[in-house]
């Protein structure tokens, strides 16, 4: 039997990677396009070290229509899962019709490739922040979405919108939005891993550039919160349990197992956890020391999220399954790897 064609736009990225290697792990053939904007070659090849697959990677800029069009022709693609987008929340205050333009266009380009090769399935890179800072927790896919804080939040509400429409004015198109919470973590091998370029402003691979002396000191930001130990709270979830939740969402599409023809769903663990929580236990999972310090609050952080993943349970039989210390381990492998320590 012909095997299930993916394409995987961004998939030279942090989660596109480890999502290639899931669909392929599962029996998907796997096409990966990226522009090289936020990542290098070396991921694609960890990619096909990993599985030992040589799986096809074309550097197509996605809002490239006439790039993308070729690509189309070229493979026969049953789905798409949409990657490609800018990502840094600072960096889209500063550059906003840069966010607009890529996240957008990009996304815009891919459905009508998609409506004119007659591609009906796709799952779409959403996140947490639609919720902004919830009335009520955990989240559910029931909480409303606030007013965005930033360009970069705000081309995810209107890419969640954009993708709704069209699902609405094309009954035979499926479309899956997953809101990632906070994604964490490698690769078990240390093949692939994020690659943040200069100073991170996440968490984990300041923490993890701080233990290799990359960084002096990680600052954390705000003791003040209304939280156990004042620190702010946080969803972390494992880019590898992430990686299978996009598996699962092209299977029920493939399968034509939705409710509706678009959907959307929380990837959490459904556990909070404090900063200074992460950096106890990164600090013991690890045996290294972190040197931290507290600082002010970061503007425009929320205090605690954490997501309800029931539906996610029910609906895909998706469920986070990787500990925290193996998570926090496979980081601190990542960043050994990427500094050749031993
Ligand atoms: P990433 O930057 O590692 O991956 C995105 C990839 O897309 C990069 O390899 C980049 O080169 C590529 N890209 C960007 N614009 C492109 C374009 N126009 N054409 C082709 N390729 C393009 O980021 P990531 O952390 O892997 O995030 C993947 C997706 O998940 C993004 O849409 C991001 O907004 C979303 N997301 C990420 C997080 C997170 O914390 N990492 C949380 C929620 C949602
Ligand atoms: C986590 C916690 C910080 C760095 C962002 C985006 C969100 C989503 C995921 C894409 C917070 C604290 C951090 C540091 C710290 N991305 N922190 N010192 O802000 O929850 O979410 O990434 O969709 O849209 O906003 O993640 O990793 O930056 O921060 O104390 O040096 O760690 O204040 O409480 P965040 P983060």
């Amino acid at each position: 039997m012909k095997k299930e064609c993916v394409l995987v736009t961004g998939g030279a990225g942090y989660i596109g990677s480890h999502t290639a290697v899931e669909l392929v792990n599962a029996g998907f053939d796997v096409v990966i396009v990226d522009d090289l904007s936020n990542a290098e070659l070396s991921a694609v090849e960890g990619v096909r070290k990993i599985t030992g697959v040589d799986v096809p990677f074309e550097q197509v800029d996605c809002c490239d229509r006439a790039a993308l069009d070729r690509v189309f022709a070229r493979y026969k693609f049953n789905s798409i899962i949409h990657f490609a987008a800018f990502k840094a929340v600072g960096e889209s205050v500063v550059k906003p019709l840069a966010y607009y333009r890529n996240n957008l266009d990009s996304l815009m380009t891919v459905l009508e490739a998609m409506l004119a090769h007659g591609v009906s399935n796709i799952v779409f890179s959403s996140s947490a922040t639609v919720y902004g800072q919830p009335e009520a927790l955990p989240a559910t896919e029931s909480t409303p979405r606030q007013p965005a804080t930033s360009p970069y939040g705000n081309t995810k509400q209107i890419a969640e919108d954009i993708i709704r429409d069209t699902a609405h004015a094309h009954p035979g198109f499926n479309a899956i939005a997953l809101r990632y919470f906070n994604p964490i973590g490698a690769h078990p091998s240390a093949l692939i891993g994020e690659l943040p370029k200069g100073v991170p402003n996440n968490l984990v691979p300041f923490i993890t550039q701080t233990a290799a002396g990359v960084r002096e000191c990680l600052s954390v930001f705000g003791d003040d919160y209304n939280t156990p130990d004042g620190s702010a709270v946080r969803d972390y979830i494992d880019v590898v349990d992430l990686a299978k939740a996009h598996v699962v969402a092209v299977s029920r599409m493939v399968e034509r197992k939705g409710k509706a023809n678009y959907e959307f769903f929380n990837i959490g663990t459904g556990h909070g956890l404090s900063v200074l929580e992460l950096v106890r236990a990164f600090e013991k999972v690890n045996g290294v020391k972190v040197n931290h310090r507290i600082a002010p609050r970061r503007t425009g952080d929320i205090e605690a999220i954490w997501a309800d993943t029931s539906l996610a349970e029910r609906e895909l039989g998706w469920k986070a399954t990787r500990s925290l210390e193996e998570t926090l381990a496979s980081a601190w492998a990542w960043e050994k790897h990427l500094r050749g320590i031993r």
